[in-house]
């Protein structure tokens, strides 16, 4: 087992292992992410997860002492939003939820937004603890403390920050787990990659999709939890952890959310690192790579929509400030800078990279 250490205003541990869930209850308790006098553990989650890894969880907080609540969403983003979220908190309050108890996330990004966003609100904030079951949460969702819920008007435009106690990511649970779905993840996981390190790059680009799990989920962790231990709070170096994803959102949405987050990831860090290639922000050698490693994972590197379209919708963006959008690009493979780019030349260069 592998531990990472978070030093957020509040610190806490992300475990890595095989075989953690069963375990789950005995590390909170050696871990000391539960108060001492906690009685109850609410295990949130959604209805696929809960039938996989449910009963597990549950046995391990009970074997460790607690007692245990139960809440169980249907699995997709249309859970997450805030008629969910009151449900989870009246569900709470029902059930006589202290603030000395514990929540537990057991899911995807979904649950663990969601959940994380009850235990911000619940009597003015609550412990939780985070169980990841995709790669995408064990890799990003997880740590670093956004929560939110999605409005009509837009995704995760209600949240807080506020960091669990502890992190389990069990690499067994990623088994079960749809090969689209992981496939999603390792978006995720390549964009780590360009971000901050040519040495997982190079062994994503060697392994594909059989990369090795601890080595792989623990430096994507590694990397995202150096970029919160300086920007908590989303103000500035965090922004890097958006790279793809500016053109991402505008594509999803375009798509009605058809195009799945992963893929729409991948073209938008292929996208921008042509256009950053011909604006001679990185060389032609460092977008190739890049675009090799989307497909080497079965990724999509191109897409349809017109520079133009892409450029409305970006225009909407909450990473836009007044007339200059934050954008990251590649400088090279392992190093990402964040340009303000004036909005009037942003179809442009939209343009040289499709
Ligand atoms: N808080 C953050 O910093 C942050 C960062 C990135 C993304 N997010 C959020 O994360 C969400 C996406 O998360 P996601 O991609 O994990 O999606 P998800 O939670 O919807 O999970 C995807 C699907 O996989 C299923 N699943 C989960 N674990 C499984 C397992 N082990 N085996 C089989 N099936 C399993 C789920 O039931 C679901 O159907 C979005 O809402 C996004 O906004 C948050
Ligand atoms: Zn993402």
């Amino acid at each position: 087992m592998k531990t990472i250490h978070v030093d957020t205003g509040r610190p806490y541990d992300v475990l890595i292992g095989n075989g953690l869930i069963e375990d789950c209850g005995k590390l909170i308790r050696e871990k000391n992410a539960a108060r001492k006098d906690a009685v109850k553990a609410a295990v949130i989650s959604d209805d696929k997860v809960w039938e996989l890894y449910g009963e597990k969880v549950t046995e391990s907080l009970r074997s460790a002492g607690f007692e245990t609540l139960k809440l169980v969403l249907p699995n997709g983003e249309e859970s997450k939003n805030t008629d969910n979220l009151i449900s989870v908190l009246e569900f709470l309050a029902e059930n006589e939820f202290t603030r000395s108890d514990l929540i537990a996330a057991l899911g995807g990004g979904v649950v663990g937004d969601l959940a994380g966003f009850a235990a911000a609100v619940m009597l003015r904030g609550v412990d939780f603890i985070q169980i990841p079951t995709t790669l995408l949460a064990c890799v990003d969702s997880s740590v670093g403390g956004k929560t939110a819920v999605d409005l009509r008007a837009g995704k995760n435009l209600a949240g807080a920050f506020h960091q669990p106690r502890l992190v389990i990511c069990d690499l067994d649970v990623l088994d079960s787990l749809p090969e689209e779905t992981f496939k999603d993840g390792s978006a995720e996981v390549i964009k780590y990659g360009v971000l901050a390190d040519p040495r997982l790059f190079e062994h994503l680009m060697d392994k594909g999709l059989e990369f090795n799990r601890e080595y792989v989920v623990s430096r994507c962790i590694e990397i995202k939890r150096d970029v919160v231990n300086e920007d908590e709070f989303d103000t500035g170096k965090r922004r890097l952890l958006n790279l793809g994803h500016t053109l991402a959102h505008a594509a999803e949405q375009l798509s009605s959310y058809k195009l799945s987050h992963g893929k729409a990831v991948a073209i938008g860090m292929s996208v921008f690192s042509a256009a950053a290639a011909s604006y001679g922000i990185c060389d032609r050698l460092t977008a190739e790579r890049i675009r090799e490693a989307v497909k080497r994972f079965g990724l999509p590197c191109d897409t349809d929509y017109s520079a133009e379209e892409l450029y409305e919708v970006m225009l909407r963006d909450k990473k836009r400030n007044g007339s200059s959008i934050s954008i990251v690009l590649p400088e090279k493979i392992g190093r990402c800078i964040i340009k303000k780019m004036d909005i009037a030349e942003l179809e442009d260069f939209i343009r040289a990279g499709l």
